[in-house]
């Protein structure tokens, strides 16, 4: 028996795959952009499996410190963000470039859309980006994101997340996932969270939190590791900002 959802059953394929689907009901967006014809695969040109590269040159030393873009420190609960980047055999992948956009502390993002009644934050533009060491790790500070409304459905509001975009070769192998907080009451209700129908693969978009990452005086530390393929995989979805 399929489970109901608020706007109707889930298809089937939705109930067993690890990235969400591409239509889920519940998620009012996914009603439009998702396909209603048979996907046409289209070949990759060389330009886009030879280039760009990029490099540690173009990479500020601020990329992963969102609490020093500016003159003076965010607003909010300052946290660190880190995890690895492993392959589906576990295997570190290093130079890989990490980008995370967020909402500030308030729950506004600084983007032309966000109409939210929420402050926006001069010292928050609430991007960063990385590359992953030799151990595959990539770490950032920024500040707690809050949860924001969205207007999905009456009285929607968005989990607190951080938006993870990963680069593998070329453009066309952009990854995309949200990594979210734990014990965050919002969970049930979250149509994009739910729309991940596997419990286990839920789970590990939510950070754990870490006493041993957690600076004394400084901030909290939360790991969150991205699995590309295989049983531990992370879930990923088609790229938008929501
Ligand atoms: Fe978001």
């Amino acid at each position: 028996m399929q489970p109901e959802t608020m706007f109707g059953r889930v298809p089937d394929a939705a109930l067993t795959e690890t990235d969400p689907p591409l239509l889920y009901p519940d998620y009012v967006g996914t009603r439009l952009r998702a396909p209603k014809e048979p996907l046409v695969l289209l070949p990759s040109s060389l330009s886009e499996l030879t280039g760009p590269v990029y490099g540690d040159g173009a990479l500020g030393e601020a990329d992963a410190d969102l609490t020093r873009q500016h003159a003076g420190e965010p607003l909010g609960e300052r946290i660190v963000v880190t995890g690895r980047v492993l392959g589906s055999d576990g295997t570190p992948l290093r130079g890989q470039l990490v980008e995370i956009w967020q909402a500030n502390a308030a729950g506004r993002y600084r983007h032309a859309v966000d109409t939210h009644d929420a402050p926006l934050d001069p010292n928050f533009t609430g991007w960063g980006r990385c590359l992953t060491d030799d151990d595959g790790t990539y770490r950032f500070t920024t500040v707690l994101p809050g949860a924001y409304p969205w207007g999905n459905h009456p009285n929607a509001w968005r989990p607190k997340h951080i938006h993870f975009s990963l680069f593998g070769r070329a453009f066309p192998e952009r990854l995309v996932t949200q990594m979210y907080f734990p014990g965050d009451p919002l969970f049930p209700f979250d149509p994009i969270f739910n729309s991940i129908r596997n419990e286990g693969a839920r789970q590990r978009l939510v950070s754990r939190f870490e006493l041993e990452l957690t600076q004394p005086d400084w901030a909290l530390g939360f790991r969150f590791d991205i699995v590309l393929g295989g049983r531990e995989a992370t879930p990923l979805e088609e790229p938008h900002v929501d």
